[in-house]
């Protein structure tokens, strides 16, 4: 837990950000969980997902912006990065941070910028994820994305199972019909509004995706947690939920062997797969999921 805590902070601290952009050993560490720093790069790893039969929901990873010329900047990546995957004919959509599109600038800079997103991926017949970010941002993503699904109905969000009211707010994303992914959460979060404990995180997940077979819109479970995978099986079987209703997600470059094996079984499963230079967040968070992973790197680091 204090690792994790460690990772976290470190993951918001812009000198060792420095450092570890400049150092050859972490960049390819970060190589096991980004596609690279280019578009290209990033499609041609989505045309070989899809060649073994996943489907991708691209990241361009970047969150805070300075100002709204940089908002718009990232809105046009990731409108064309969808655009671009849709007329080579991957099987890909785009997940988009708020925090990347302005919202704490101008939560309307940020909902233009994402309808501006949603938009273009419709007319693409893409898929628009919107991740979820600290519980600071919890209610300002959940209203921007029922307005921009208001518009258009190709826009989803991300609910967190370490948030102690997520119960409630899957409940109503699923009466408005508005796709969820469920994830565990990936952010330092007091205790007053999340759960600390594993087992408690790892309970209420279950609960939420028994709420979301029973009543969810598409449903997407996230995890690399072999029990609560299966534990999701066994909820799409109780609710007869067929296979192209619902998917699981897991991200690149973790646990290959469980997405392949899901695959050959007959689910549907997304790689989430990051791409672009300013990966130091992703990676850090990454990290504090797994601490091993940071041994590995601090052992090398200096050779
Ligand atoms: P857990 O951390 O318990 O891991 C289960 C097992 O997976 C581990 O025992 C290990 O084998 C393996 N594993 C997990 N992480 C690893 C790592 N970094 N390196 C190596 N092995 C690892 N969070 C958020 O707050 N907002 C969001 O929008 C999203 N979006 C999102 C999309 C997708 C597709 C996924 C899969 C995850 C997210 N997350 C997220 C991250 C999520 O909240 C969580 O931090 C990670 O998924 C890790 O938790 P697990 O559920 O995998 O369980």
């Amino acid at each position: 837990m204090l690792f994790r805590q460690t990772l976290l902070f470190l993951s918001r601290r812009k000198e060792l950000e420095e450092f570890l952009k400049r150092n050859p050993l972490a960049r390819q560490a970060s190589s096991r969980y980004v596609a690279g720093d280019t578009r290209q790069e990033a499609l041609e790893v989505t045309r070989r997902l899809n060649e073994e039969g996943f489907r991708v929901t691209l990241d361009y990873p970047g969150e805070e912006v300075a100002d709204q010329e940089q908002s718009r900047a990232a809105t046009e990546e990731y409108a064309a990065a969808v655009e671009e995957a849709a007329s080579l004919g991957l099987q890909a959509g785009i997940s988009v941070k708020l925090s990347h599109l302005g919202v704490r600038l101008d939560e309307e800079l940020a909902y233009e910028n994402l309808r501006t997103i949603v938009e273009r991926a419709a007319q693409a017949e893409r898929f628009v994820r919107v991740d979820m970010e600290g519980s600071d941002l919890t209610e300002a993503t959940l209203k921007i994305v029922r307005r921009v699904h208001g518009i258009s109905k190709n826009v989803g969000t991300v609910v967190q199972s370490y948030l102690r009211r997520s119960s409630t707010i899957i409940e109503h994303l699923n009466k408005e019909k508005i796709s969820v992914r469920l994830v565990k959460g990936a952010y330092l979060e007091p205790e007053e509004v999340a759960f600390q404990d594993t087992e408690e995180v790892d309970l209420y997940f279950m609960r939420l995706v028994e709420a979301l077979f029973r009543d969810g819109d598409h449903p997407a479970i996230a995890t690399h947690d072999e029990k609560l995978i299966e534990f999701a099986v066994d909820m799409a079987f109780i609710y007869s939920r067929a296979e192209h209703e619902y998917e699981f997600q897991m991200l690149y470059g973790i646990r290959k062997d469980l997405q392949r094996k899901l695959l050959q079984d007959g689910y549907r499963v997304r790689i989430y797969l990051p791409y672009g230079e300013d990966w130091y967040g992703y990676f850090m968070r990454r990290l504090a999921e797994r601490p091993a992973n940071l041994w590995f790197l601090l052992r090398n680091l200096n050779k």
